[in-house]
């Protein structure tokens, strides 16, 4: 039932590649230009007339909806708020009709989540949700969605559904952008076509896995983690941070790299590993000097770079290369090694990698 893996998380993980392609399979058509998404489609003018777009859900598909907000505001240009749902529900919000709400989640029976969609949908709001199980309970309570075909995710720590809920969250992005104008035919034409190279790209960072495990045997030990990205990357550090508490129960924690200097800097000396997400895009010598800062003060890092790096690699500790894409695409590689990190330290501290401690599956209590 693991297919020859030794954890359910290892399977999905390397699930990745096929099931991005089932994600974006009869949806995304390069060759035609098109994106075709029947919930999409049907409630186009929804959200065309959006004055703004709500995203909410918890844990990992909180993440999710971090990098759909960089995206969305990038491709088409329609406000964005992500909220955790658990604090949307009870923080009395402001919820418009011309709100579009998306709500995220693998299980689809997420107790916090489901109540945010009842509370979006009794203030008039347009309520689309992204998860990944059919016929789930939010699938039923929103008005519209898309699935994310990831297959069943059985791994507490999720993987899969987080690379997919990003593919999705990018496909309605695109068409967005594509029937409001904000994006030119060209960009249009090129997304579509670097999206569709994606689950390539995808296995090739799946081959990241022996670096990782060795560097893993070097940090398997340290008490605390650090994880910083930027843009579009930020969210991922974050994702990466949860990924190693949950199952290694090492505390981490992710911040926007240029926080650094705003606190966290003070933590710093030579027993911090800090876990950089610094591919070559938008702001890279921004994240060069970041990693200046760091190693000035004696950290330990751990970079995921572009294949070909030269700058970061002179300074880092250990790097690990994965394939050249867009800047807003990243994130779908970028994740691959922190996944493959996190399951090899856990699985090096002899930790219950499919079922840590203290978590479930589906969080359906409040
Ligand atoms: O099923 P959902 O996507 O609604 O679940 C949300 C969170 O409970 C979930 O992402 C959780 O944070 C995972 N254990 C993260 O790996």
């Amino acid at each position: 039932e693991k297919g020859g893996y030794d954890h359910f998380m290892l399977k999905e993980i390397y699930e990745q590649p096929s099931v991005i392609k089932d994600t974006y399979r009869g949806r995304l058509h390069a060759n035609e230009g098109l994106i075709k998404m029947a919930g999409i489609e049907d409630n186009l003018q929804k959200f065309l007339n959006a004055d703004r777009i709500l995203i909410i859900a918890c844990g990992t598909s909180w993440h999710a909806g971090l990098v759909a907000e960089y995206i969305f505001e990038e491709f088409a240009r329609i406000p964005v708020e992500v909220e955790y749902a658990s604090e949307f529900r009870y923080r009395n919000p402001i919820i418009r009709p011309t709100d579009v709400v998306i709500a995220i989640s693998q299980s689809g029976e997420t107790a916090d989540t489901l109540a945010a969609i009842k509370l979006a949908k009794e203030q008039g709001a347009f309520v689309f949700g992204v998860c990944n199980v059919v016929g789930s309970s939010i699938s039923r309570e929103t008005h519209a969605g898309a699935y994310t075909h990831a297959g069943p995710e059985i791994g507490v720590a999720s993987t899969k559904a987080f690379t997919t809920q990003i593919t999705v969250l990018t496909l309605i992005a695109l068409r967005l952008a594509q029937a409001k104008g904000t994006m030119n035919n060209s960009d249009f034409h090129r997304y579509l076509q670097e999206l569709e190279l994606i689950p390539e790209k995808v296995a090739e960072a799946l081959e990241t896995n022996l670096v990782a495990q060795t560097i893993a045997a070097v940090y398997k030990d340290a008490p605390n983690a650090l994880y910083l990205g930027r843009g579009y990357n930020f969210p991922v550090a974050l994702e990466g941070a949860l990924k190693l508490k949950e199952i290694s129960y090492i505390h981490a924690e992710g911040y926007p790299a240029a926080e650094m200097k705003h606190g966290p800097i003070a933590l710093i000396d030579e027993h911090m590993p800090v876990f950089i997400i610094a591919p070559q895009q938008e702001h890279y010598d921004k994240i060069v000097s970041n990693i200046q800062e760091i190693k000035s003060r004696s950290g330990k890092i751990i970079a995921v770079v572009t294949k070909g790096d030269t700058q970061v690699k002179a300074l880092a500790d250990h790097v690990i290369e994965i394939p050249a894409t867009s800047d807003a695409l990243s994130p779908l590689l970028t994740t691959i090694p922190l996944q493959l990190l996190s399951y090899h330290i856990a699985v090096m501290r002899e930790c219950n990698v499919d079922q840590p401690r203290n978590l479930a599956k589906s969080v359906t209590v409040e």
